[in-house]
């Protein structure tokens, strides 16, 4: 799991167990090279979406052109897990894209032989089956609501929620 907020990658290591990653401290497609045996790994799943963030020219490069409304997302983390994937790996989009975007590494899918894979969140199908685990306590949720409050503090818990801040994850309102 990769990701620069250091409280985010903390949570994941003590609720998941998985391994992370600070991408402002890493060179991450080097480092995931050199965990998987000089491969890269066999899924990646990238869940930023269109406001990636990222340091370096290519970060520049996508939110200059995004700003002059030469392309509607920045799709710096997909090319990231373009380049990081095995051979024959897949790729799943999971964040949100809502337009256009260059500088998108087609060739590097198509010579790697990636399969691209991606969805917009499928809530009548699996939310029921999903609430049905969380009462049998097969996926527990409860570490993501960092910030509870009541419905009058929303503006204050969305603000928290862009900008990152008190380690908020995800600020859940109580009317
Ligand atoms: N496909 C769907 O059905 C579905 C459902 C829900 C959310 N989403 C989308 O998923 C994305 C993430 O949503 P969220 O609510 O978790 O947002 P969030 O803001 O809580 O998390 C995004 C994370 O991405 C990290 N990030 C930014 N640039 C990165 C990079 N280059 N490499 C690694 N990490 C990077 C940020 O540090 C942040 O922690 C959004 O695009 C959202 O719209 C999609």
């Amino acid at each position: 799991m990769i990701d620069r907020f250091q409280e985010r990658l903390t949570q994941v290591e003590q609720v998941i167990g998985a391994e992370t990653m600070n991408y402002e401290t890493s060179e991450v497609t080097a480092e995931l090279r050199e965990l998987t045996g000089g491969r890269g790994p066999d899924v990646c799943i990238e869940a930023v979406g269109m406001e990636a963030h990222r340091d370096g020219p290519d970060f520049a490069y996508d939110q200059l052109k995004q700003q002059l409304r030469l392309q509607t997302d920045r799709p710096t983390a997909v090319r990231e897990a373009v380049f990081a994937a095995r051979k024959g790996g897949s790729l799943f989009v999971l964040g949100v894209f809502g337009g256009y975007v260059d500088k998108f590494p087609l060739g590097a899918i198509m010579n790697k032989g990636l399969t691209l894979r991606s969805v917009q969140q499928h809530g009548h199908r699996y939310i029921p089956m999903l609430l049905e685990r969380m009462a049998r306590d097969e996926i527990v949720t409860e570490h993501l609501a960092t910030h509870v409050m009541p419905l009058d503090d929303a503006p204050d818990g969305y603000a928290m929620f862009k900008d990152k801040t008190d380690g908020c994850v995800r600020a859940v309102f109580r009317p």
